[in-house]
């Protein structure tokens, strides 16, 4: 008889957007006229910049002619897009072209990243995180039973960020193959200082430790001082993976292209980790289309950059909004700053999943509940800056009205 993975089994509940949008869906059919907001995955609301039109139309025209056309691409994407990502996003850093690989998805790359590693590895999460880091790993066999009491998985370390530790997770005292980290962080949108993240490169150096780097909204930070790459911390080549993507950047949550890079000094028993990660790919993928390959290369030109940090500030103001209502109301809030998610602490010692509840029903807004991030999440929630000028306004206005 053919037996399961039975790591599924050890899974809390569904994947946690999706459980929101089914509840969402629920009341809509119950509530058909109510205008509901969304505030809570984090979907772009803008539409592709005018320069990735262009690439694409002109890249199909090319795939639609004979003399032009493109079959298989090479699976770690094509040159022209790897060159231009370590020039303008890598710029003074020690990061190549052939250390990039071009992919359908930040999240997708986290999930594909974690079969070079052997099961045994231990692991540590920020708490709260974005729940891909534990869901993959549980279903990789890496985490050990749930435990309903302090809901966590046995084997996994939870590294505590909240408003006490002002969203520094501090280091574990002892030894953890592999490290996520993620910043600016989702879902409380606070940022490491260059001193905080050099702690834990020394920490991996220390202890032969991997450090995967999500830092899918790098683009949100504002503030100068705030690294955008691991890779601008001294040695962080020889202990960092970096993920990132243009999802959020450039509206291609629909279109989908991403990347991972793996720099050339990550060694383990004389193995580099970037040809395992290659062998791996090949097997696996097929790459990213050559049409969506071009519109992420049209980015990095002056119209793209221009366009992009047109997008970037719209939601950066729409946080700001967010964050002065939440302010003005008395109710405590995080990150918004340097990136797009707005991190509160729910009034009245209200649980997570009864304030979405409540925000659903009484103000028709979607927002995600903290404790979908990991138990430190319990009493704060999630709200996003990804959607319109209009309803980000006709939201806070809501809000005013039940608090
Ligand atoms: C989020 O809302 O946390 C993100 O949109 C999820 C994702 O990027 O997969």
């Amino acid at each position: 008889m053919v037996q399961l993975n039975n790591n599924f089994l050890k899974l809390q509940d569904n994947y946690l957007f999706s459980t929101i949008s089914k509840k969402v869906s629920n009341y809509k059919k119950n509530n058909p006229n109510k205008n509901i907001i969304n505030m809570g995955i984090g979907d772009v609301v803008l539409p592709l910049p005018e320069v990735c039109i262009e690439a694409m139309q002109k890249a199909i025209i090319e795939m639609g002619n004979k003399d032009t056309f493109k079959g298989y691409g090479p699976e770690q994407g094509y040159e022209f897009l790897r060159e231009k990502i370590a020039t303008y996003d890598y710029e003074n850093l020690p990061i190549s072209p052939d250390e990039i690989f071009i992919s359908d998805g930040a999240k997708c790359d986290i999930g594909r990243i974690i079969e070079l590693f052997d099961t045994n590895n231990s692991i540590a999460v920020p708490d709260p995180v974005y729940p891909v880091y534990v869901d993959t790993n549980v279903i990789a066999g890496r985490s050990g039973n749930f435990n309903n009491i302090n809901n966590k998985f046995e084997n996994i370390e939870y590294l505590t960020m909240n408003a006490e530790n002002n969203f520094v997770p501090s280091i574990p005292q002892k030894k953890v193959d592999l490290i996520y980290l993620c910043f600016p962080n989702n879902p409380t949108g606070t940022v490491l200082n260059k001193e905080e993240l050099s702690k834990w490169v020394e920490y991996a150096k220390q202890y032969n430790s991997i450090i995967l780097y999500d830092s899918a909204y790098e683009a949100f930070i504002t503030d100068p001082s705030i690294p955008h790459s691991i890779y601008e911390i001294e040695d962080a080549t020889k202990v960092a993976i970096e993920f990132r993507s243009f999802s959020k950047t450039a509206g291609f949550t629909g279109l989908r292209c991403a990347y991972t890079v793996i720099p050339n000094n990550l060694v383990i028993n004389n193995t580099k980790l970037l040809d395992l990660y290659r062998r791996l790919i090949s097997t696996k993928f097929n790459g990213v289309s050559y049409v969506t390959q071009k519109a992420a290369e049209a980015l990095y030109s002056f119209d793209g950059f221009m366009q992009v940090n047109k997008n970037i500030e719209y939601y950066l103001n729409n946080a700001k909004i967010i964050k002065d209502k939440l302010n003005e109301l008395s109710i405590s809030s995080f990150g918004g700053e340097n990136s797009p998610y707005i991190w509160l602490k729910i009034p009245n010692n209200m649980n997570s999943w009864d304030f979405f509840d409540m925000l659903l029903t009484t103000a028709n807004i979607v927002g995600t509940p903290g404790s979908g991030f990991g138990p430190t999440g319990e009493g704060y929630f999630r709200l996003t800056a990804f959607n319109s000028l209009e309803n980000t306004l006709i939201s806070m206005d809501r809000l005013e009205h039940i608090f």
